[in-house]
């Protein structure tokens, strides 16, 4: 366990999935947990299933006037905005590179690319100020590896896993650390997005032989947003049951 009394943190797309698991586990470990979420019925539901230390706020990640009220309802929510995770993403539809819809290109890129820079973009200034942050970024291995009918999200988590690494050269000596998480075959609603022939060769590949759980994601990611974590900026951690190519 890791001790996070005391800390605030803003996970966007928390409402369900990867992101709900991590709301639950920095709760768990003390901390008080914005979520931020597009969808407001799911997420008001859930910050009130969760208790006083949870709270909801309506997000899309493509606004940055969004992500400025997303940031200052944290910080009076809890004080400060320690924690940020930007969790938020969309798979985009399972089709041929040379027939994408650049529409569905701008909207994947948008959601998962731009939407991770905007909330780093408004987290930041005060994290600096504060010489105190951690960033946890969830790319995904579509980025290490690129996968097949799926050009706009492998470029958008490349992107995310580039984004990662150059703001932690920004921040490298002042209290903040930016790293990122590279999941595959998570079972949650976004495997209902692709087809299921595209789920079948996602989790097919994977070597331990099967998906992974949203509480996996969620524990790698408590540490990152730890003090356990000190030596680490702009890394990428896989969790994909085996699946490293680099
Ligand atoms: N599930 C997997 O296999 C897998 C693998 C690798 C990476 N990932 C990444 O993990 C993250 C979470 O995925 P998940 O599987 O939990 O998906 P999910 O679809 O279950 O949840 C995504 C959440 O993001 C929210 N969201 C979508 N668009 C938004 C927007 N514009 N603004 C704010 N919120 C928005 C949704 O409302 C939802 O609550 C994504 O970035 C995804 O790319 C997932």
């Amino acid at each position: 366990m890791y001790n996070l009394t005391g800390r605030t943190a803003l996970v966007s797309g928390g409402a369900r999935g990867i992101g709900r698991a991590i709301i639950e586990r920095l709760l768990a470990e003390g901390a008080k947990a914005v979520i931020g979420d597009i969808d407001a019925p799911a997420g008001e539901a859930l910050a009130s299933e969760l208790g006083p230390n949870a709270s909801f706020i309506g997000l899309d990640v493509t606004s940055e006037s969004d992500w400025a009220a997303a940031v200052a309802h944290a910080e009076s929510f809890g004080g400060q905005l320690d924690i940020l995770v930007n969790n938020a993403g969309i798979a985009g539809k399972t089709i041929v590179s040379w027939e994408t819809p650049l529409e569905e290109w701008h909207r994947v890129i948008g959601i998962d690319l731009t939407g991770t820079f905007l909330g780093c973009k408004a987290a930041l200034p005060g994290m600096v100020e504060r010489e105190y942050g951690r960033i946890v970024n969830i790319a995904s291995v579509a980025g290490k590896i690129g996968n097949q009918n799926a050009v706009s999200y492998s470029s958008a988590k490349s992107g995310v896993i580039g984004l990662t690494k150059s703001i932690a050269k920004d921040v490298m000596t002042k209290g903040v650390l930016i790293n990122c998480i590279a999941p595959a075959a998570i079972e949650t609603e976004i495997s209902k997005q692709v087809s299921p022939a595209h789920w079948d060769y996602i989790v097919g590949r994977v070597p331990m032989g099967r998906a992974g759980r949203v509480e996996e994601v969620a524990a790698l990611t408590a540490w990152l947003c730890s003090d356990e974590v000190s030596f680490s900026n702009g890394a990428t951690y896989d969790i994909s049951g085996g699946l490293a190519h680099y």
